[in-house]
């Protein structure tokens, strides 16, 4: 088997080439860097590319028919929210763009399985304990509707020419499976306040008057090394004649609140800092937790890891960086 990750140089793609690449697959990465990291990706054949460019069809099918390319997972995004609520043309344009050019090449190279890259902002503001895939998607940002138009994509490709996919919703990813692998952005919870209490400020949780056991927002963290072992399992997934469903939740079934979160970190990294409650973000659902039932009876994985792993191991790799 030969895979092509694009975003391989990401926080989350790289852990997808390693583990594919320890395996035993032969790994093609293609990144444009621009959030990307080389040196997650030292030691496999990579290619800097921009997916939305014109020509980035040309290059994917030449790198798709000289590494004889059997699947591809597609990770390879722009995913910052207030960005994508600022720039929407920048997000519609890459993501989709991008995501376009690869669907062409993959055609006209005939490579038809595809791993795509969901989130759980497909869903929007659900008003419901366990998210499950049966849920009406409503996306209430451009990155999340980027996020369910490119599965509406994969699934027109499915229906026009055969392309067999799956499409992954993360909920929320952390923690770090190698320790040259931490999540070096400041997007998350987790690297938020990591990253406060090395600058000596003072992290901010949004919001104490939430209708859930402490008042702070409830979500489903899960590890991105189990993220990563449920994109082998959609790849064995897709070898199957018989698949029912394309689209699946990827959590652990179960909420952390913020508040319990920085306590997780204080108890981990021995400091006990200051945080400060601010008011409530629009757009933030008190609790998003996934129903994971799918994904643990369809593809038989489940997540390994909890909070205390997830909060260990970025820690580790974030001293390690
Ligand atoms: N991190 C999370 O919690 C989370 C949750 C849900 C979904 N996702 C999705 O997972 C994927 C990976 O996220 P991540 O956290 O690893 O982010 P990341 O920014 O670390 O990785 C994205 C990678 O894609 C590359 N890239 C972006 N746009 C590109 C383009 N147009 N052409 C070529 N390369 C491009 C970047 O350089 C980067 O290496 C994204 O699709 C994201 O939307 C992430």
């Amino acid at each position: 088997m030969s895979v092509l990750v694009t975003g391989g140089a990401g926080y989350i793609g790289s852990h997808v080439a390693r583990i594919l690449s320890q395996s035993g697959t032969e790994v093609q990465v293609v990144d444009n860097y621009s959030t990307g990291l080389d040196s997650r990706v030292l030691g496999l054949s990579s290619t800097n590319l921009e997916l939305s460019e014109p020509i980035a069809i040309a290059a994917l099918e030449q790198i798709m028919t000289t590494h004889k390319v059997t699947a591809v997972i597609h990770l390879a995004a722009l995913k910052q929210v207030g960005e994508s609520v600022k720039k929407p043309e920048e997000y519609f344009l890459k993501n989709l763009g991008g995501q376009a050019n690869l669907l062409t090449a993959m055609k006209n190279t005939g490579v038809k399985k595809l791993v795509f890259s969901s989130s759980a902002a497909s869903y929007g503001v659900p008003d419901v304990d366990l998210v499950s895939e049966t849920q009406s998607p409503e996306p209430i940002n451009p990155y999340g509707q980027t996020k369910l138009i490119g599965e509406w994509m994969a699934k027109n490709a499915e229906v026009a020419w055969g392309l067999s996919q799956v499409s992954l919703r993360y909920f929320n990813v952390a923690g770090a499976g190698w320790p040259d692998l931490a999540d070096t952005q400041k997007l998350n919870l987790i690297p938020i306040v990591f990253a406060a209490i090395k600058e000596g400020t003072t992290p901010k949780v949004f919001g104490d008057d939430y209708p859930t056991n402490d008042g702070s927002c409830v979500r489903d963290y899960v590890h991105v090394m189990d993220l990563a072992k449920a994109h082998v399992a959609a790849l064995d997934y897709l070898d199957n004649d018989s698949r029912k469903h394309d689209v699946f939740n990827v959590g652990t079934g179960t909420g952390s609140s913020v508040l319990e979160v920085i306590q997780q970190i204080k108890k981990t990294t021995g400091i006990d800092f200051k945080f400060e409650i601010a008011p409530r973000r629009a757009g933030d659902p008190p609790k998003l937790i996934a129903d994971v039932s799918r994904i643990n009876q369809v593809m038989n994985w489940k997540a390994d890891n909890g909070l205390v792993e997830i909060v260990e191991s970025a820690w580790q790799a974030l001293e390690n960086s």
